[in-house]
């Protein structure tokens, strides 16, 4: 019972029984060098912010009321080099990949690397946060020429070959089209550029703590942050080296990357990509608080550099989890459901973190915070890859990676000022708050507030229970409700024909399909009748004009209601049930869902109230089979060539809620429907569509009848 979609392997997924070990050698040492100099540029995340909280620390109010008193000018000047290290790629990212893709791959990666060794090896040395600051800012520039050109050393270096015409990285042919037939392993691309930038970051945390232990045995924390200084610049050495150890590197085309601010501020243009951007800037926000302000946290709750690692060390892994995770605990779940669900969470999980006093308990609720960011943005990932350019068409992943890098910016910006201006105020007896704490918290309650909008915006499964929905996903199963009460009471009509409907919002392609399917049906021999809803009879053409003229106004929704359903009955009494007697395959381009899906979902009426009636109008009967063409609503209103008619122009929001609607009902009885992405091409939607309506046509006339015959033909051509 699970979605059709929900099970299928990438494409480019790495086959059963590859192990990484079995990558060639050559790619196998790029990747270490490459993952060793993100480890560095991690690394230095809370290095740097250690080493001006160090520097700007006023030595009067260093946490000396068991560890209460908020550490003003430390948390400032954390915040300020975050703020450095941030600012480079929200401004400068276009300018550094046009760079990148006129310099030599492998002097870029080396020259980054070197110059970063020797900018952090400076700060321990100069000892003034303002240098910390601008350091931090030129390490934040590096990656802009270091990324791009890795990610193409990389891509170029992938066992599949260099990476597909888009510059994806997706190979574009499996391994066996390869031709020595040798077991070469395809590896997804962008797969393993993210591994590469970001599986690094806990390691990064992990390593942080553990400079911090062993070299605050005995001594102080500049020490420990000297210590983790030095260690980052080695990183950045030994990554070097074993680049300049790689000889000749390939690179394939660096791809232009759109700037930041214009994606954000230009917008995704929908409904929907404004709520999937809502949930990746909540789940953003959250993570962005928590580093913002960890360092000074952690000295308030009695914790050094050790938990200050510690903390980013759970964030991390729980990040790692959740981006792991997220999607397959809950296979069958909605996408959209789990987005907002884990934005909801991540912020409860914030408000949590902020207000525990105890440093370990603390650092556990941090991972929570992780893991719920990590699903989300996994699976606001997911609904801009699988289901269509929700998020506005273009590039909805880079409109969402800006989102959230600019929300963690503004974040790492504003929470450091804020917890200062608070600084530490005494609630309840021993009970201190710290400002850290209040930023932390009001990050918290953002998020949760983000998370709420988004579940709503994003719900495409309105009206189903939530907990039921959730428990059936656990099970590894799509909930499907019981039918609305009465229309079961209504006698379901029996007879001898086929009946198939089409369904779907504007420009999905249905009549086409239809048509398609009409004239394969008609090739193999079969009586068919094509009809359409509304106006296939005289009454319903009088009625489709006064629902579909734009000058009709004023009409209720309980009219607009009834007029579908008398034009339905009419249908049904003198086109679809005379052919289903006479046992003739009946195609319509639109029945009941339509009514459920535009005058339920999008008007907002009662959708068991409209089925009731439309089973009343029609005499219960229901398709044997409903094919539901899915489409963005903005894409398939963009297919129409005449002008909108009063349905066409409502509102995108409208529309949305009627692609859900239908995607509900069909999600609520799989068995009776075929869910197609329709920007599929069309070929392959009508083959699956034969392959599906060959499953519910009478018996093919045994062949010997046929040859008999020699007028019904038998389907052969499975
Ligand atoms: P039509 O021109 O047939 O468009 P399409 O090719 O999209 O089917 O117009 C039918 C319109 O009526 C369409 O916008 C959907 C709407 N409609 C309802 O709102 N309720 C219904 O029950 C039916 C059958 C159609």
């Amino acid at each position: 019972m699970t979605r059709p979609d929900a099970t299928r392997p990438h494409p480019a997924a790495v086959p059963p029984g590859v192990s990484s070990s079995s990558m060639p050698r050559p790619f196998r040492r790029l990747r270490l060098a490459l993952s060793l100099s993100s480890l560095g540029q991690w690394l230095c995340v809370p290095a740097l912010t250690a080493m001006a909280a160090v520097l700007a620390r006023d030595e009067d109010v260093t946490p000396e009321l068991s560890g209460v008193v908020l550490d003003e000018p430390g948390v400032q000047a954390a915040g300020l080099v975050l703020v450095a290290l941030l600012l480079p790629p929200v401004l400068l990212a276009p300018v550094g990949a046009a760079l990148a893709a006129r310099l030599d791959r492998r002097a870029v990666l080396l020259a980054a690397d070197a110059l970063r060794a020797a900018l952090v090896v400076s700060v321990p040395l100069v000892s003034m946060t303002v240098w910390t600051v601008a350091v931090a800012f030129l390490v934040g520039c590096l990656p802009l020429l270091w990324t791009p050109a890795a990610r193409s050393a990389l891509l170029a270096a992938l066992p599949g070959g260099p990476d597909g015409p888009d510059g994806s990285g997706a190979p574009t042919q499996p391994n066996a089209a390869r031709g020595n037939g040798a077991a070469v392993p395809v590896v997804d691309g962008p797969k393993a550029v993210g591994r590469v930038l970001f599986v690094p970051a806990a390691f990064a945390a992990v390593l942080f703590a553990l400079i911090a232990v062993i070299a605050g045995a005995g001594f102080g924390a500049d020490d420990q942050v000297d210590a983790a200084l030095y260690v980052t610049a080695v990183v950045f050495l030994l990554s070097a080296a074993a680049t300049a150890a790689q000889g000749e590197l390939r690179g394939s085309e660096v791809a232009a990357v759109p700037a930041p601010l214009t994606l954000f501020f230009r917008g995704p243009g929908t409904g929907a990509g404004r709520g999937l951007g809502l949930a990746a800037g909540g789940a953003a926000l959250t993570v962005a608080a928590v580093v913002a302000v960890a360092r000074v946290h952690t000295g308030t709750l009695g914790g050094g550099n050790a938990g200050y690692g510690a903390v980013l060390a759970c964030l991390a892994v729980g990040l790692g989890f959740g981006l792991f995770l997220g999607p397959r605990v809950l296979g069958p779940f909605s996408r959209r459901r789990l987005l907002g669900l884990a934005v909801i969470a991540a912020g409860l999980a914030l408000i949590v973190a902020s207000l525990v006093q105890n440093l370990p308990v603390a650092a556990f609720t941090t991972a929570f915070v992780g893991l719920a960011a990590g699903a989300a943005w996994s699976a606001a990932s997911a609904s801009v890859r699988g289901g269509g350019e929700a998020a506005g068409s273009g590039r909805p992943l880079a409109y969402l990676r800006s989102v959230a890098l600019i929300i963690a910016l503004a974040a790492v910006a504003a929470a450091p000022p804020f917890a200062a201006l608070l600084g530490t105020r005494r609630l309840a007896g021993s009970y201190h708050f710290a400002g850290t704490g209040a930023a932390l918290l009001i990050a918290g309650l953002l998020a949760l507030l983000a998370g709420l909008v988004a579940f709503r915006r994003l719900d495409d499964r309105r009206g189903i229970p939530l907990g039921l929905d959730l428990a059936a996903a656990l099970r590894g199963e799509v909930y499907t409700p019981p039918r609305p009460a009465a229309v079961p009471e209504q006698p379901v009509r029996r007879n001898r024909g086929v009946f198939i409907a089409f369904e779907g919002g504007e420009g999905a392609g249905k009549t086409t399909q239809a048509r398609l399917a009409a004239i394969w049906l008609r090739d193999h021999g079969y009586d068919v009748v094509t009809t359409h809803e509304p106006g296939a009879t005289k009454i319903g053409m009088r009625l489709r004009a006064m629902l579909l003229d734009r000058d009709t106004t004023g009409l209720s929704d309980r009219a607009e209601t009834l007029l579908y359903a008398a034009d339905r009955a009419d249908h049904v009494a003198n086109v679809v049930g005379p052919a289903m007697e006479r046992g003739a395959i009946v195609v319509s381009d639109r029945y009941v869902d339509s009514s459920l899906a535009y005058q339920g979902y999008g008007r907002g009426q009662r959708v068991g109230d409209i089925a009731r009636l439309n089973a009343w109008a029609t005499g219960g009967l229901v398709p044997d089979l409903t094919v539901l063409l899915e489409v963005p609503p903005e894409t398939g209103l963009r297919r129409l060539s005449a002008p909108a008619d009063r349905i066409e122009s409502e509102p995108a929001e409208f529309h949305e809620r009627v692609r859900a609607g239908f995607r509900a009902l069909a999600e609520a009885d799989p068995g009776r429907y075929l869910i197609l992405d329709a920007s599929r091409p069309q070929g392959e939607l009508s083959r699956e569509i034969q392959y599906r309506i060959r499953e519910i046509l009478p018996d093919p006339v045994p062949v010997g009848t046929e040859d008999a015959t020699s007028t019904f033909p038998a389907i052969k051509d499975f």
